[in-house]
């Protein structure tokens, strides 16, 4: 049994305290059980470990765990990914609690965005539409007018008259990808997500050269170069889906690594190769989703602690995007 109280719990989610769980605990057993006994749900992203995706009710992409976290009827949403998709979950569910097992896993795009300089930068281009990529806090959303996520960004940009002017925030290598699928010159904010700009292009020729068989599938996160060279480019299911329909054997994974795990449930016999970065690391882990851990887990489903809590008129404020989001998709059958 864990003595601790819901003040040192929030310091374990701070990184400031270090609780030993006993080890002999079946912690797969127990969070069953807590999530029986609480009418909890876990969402986790793709990008989690293998462990809390083999736990989860649901893992999906951003656009798929917003539709999930919308429709679910469970009294405490645990989402297992980073805070900007806990905060959407409790944008969409006021009346439910959310929990994130690590208050701390935020996200480099969702901070390259500060809300006040985004509003001057806004106000530089009038009567244009703002359309912001989920991966923002719940201060750009509030800012802008319509969320989109990578599945769907393209139908979005779509569903807008050919000669609207628009702003696209924050990924800068999404939205210029973006403005190229389209056709449109989509004004940019010069955001960036740390994972996907640091891939080494050198290093994936490299591997092409090594494996000439394997496909190169790209997030569209990542930057010109890199997209340049891949065979396909999609949100994380769109990877997943292309790697279960295409018949080829081998993948060079463009993406963060914790993608693999449902790739290779799906295609026990196909080989999928990580996307080495730029540096001597060998993955490219998001520091950030992997904050999150199996006993982080188990600790916030047992204390149902760190809770993500959210200023009302913010969240009314940063709902109405989402919800055009979510109708736009739903009436595009995604
Ligand atoms: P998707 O899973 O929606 O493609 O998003 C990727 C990502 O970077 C999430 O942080
Ligand atoms: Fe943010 Fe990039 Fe991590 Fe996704 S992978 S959470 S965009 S830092």
């Amino acid at each position: 049994m864990i003595d601790i109280n819901k003040a040192k719990l929030n310091l374990l989610s701070s990184g400031f305290l270090n609780i030993h769980i006993d080890s002999n605990l079946d912690l797969f057993k127990e969070i069953n059980i807590l999530k029986e006994k609480k009418n909890a749900v876990i969402l986790a992203h793709y990008y989690q470990d293998s462990d809390i995706q083999d736990i989860a009710d649901f893992i999906g992409d951003s656009l798929a765990l917003a539709q999930k976290a919308e429709q679910t009827n469970a009294d405490i949403i645990v989402f297992a990914g980073v805070h900007f998709m806990a905060e959407t979950a409790k944008i969409l569910n006021p009346s439910k609690k959310v929990l994130l097992p690590d208050l701390n896993a935020g996200c480099s795009l969702s901070d390259s965005a500060p809300p006040a300089l985004f509003k001057l930068f806004k106000d530089k281009y009038p009567n244009h539409i703002v359309i912001t990529y989920i991966n923002c806090s719940a201060g750009i959303k509030a800012l802008s007018d319509i969320i989109c996520t990578s599945s769907n960004a393209e139908v979005i940009i779509n569903s807008l008259p050919k000669d609207q002017k628009i702003i696209f925030a924050p990924d800068k290598n999404l939205g210029s990808y973006l403005n190229k699928k389209t056709g449109r010159s989509m004004v940019l904010w010069n955001g960036a997500c740390m994972v996907h700009e640091i891939f080494s292009l050198e290093k994936i020729v490299k591997l092409k050269i090594r494996h000439p068989k394997a496909k190169v599938i790209s997030h569209p996160e990542c930057e010109e170069n890199i997209l340049s060279i891949s065979d396909f480019i999609g949100s994380t299911s769109e990877l997943l889906k292309f790697t279960k329909l295409n018949e080829s054997k081998e993948f060079i994974v463009v993406t963060e690594p914790g993608i693999l795990h449902q790739m290779q449930i799906n295609k026990p016999n196909k080989v999928f190769i990580p996307a080495p970065p730029n540096n001597s690391c060998a993955c490219n882990n998001c520091p950030h989703m992997k904050l999150n851990t199996l006993e982080k887990l188990y600790l916030c489903m047992e204390y149902e602690l760190p809770e993500l809590i959210l200023d009302e008129a913010l969240r009314t404020a940063s709902k109405k995007p989402i919800e055009r989001m979510l109708q736009i998709s739903k009436d595009h059958g995604l």
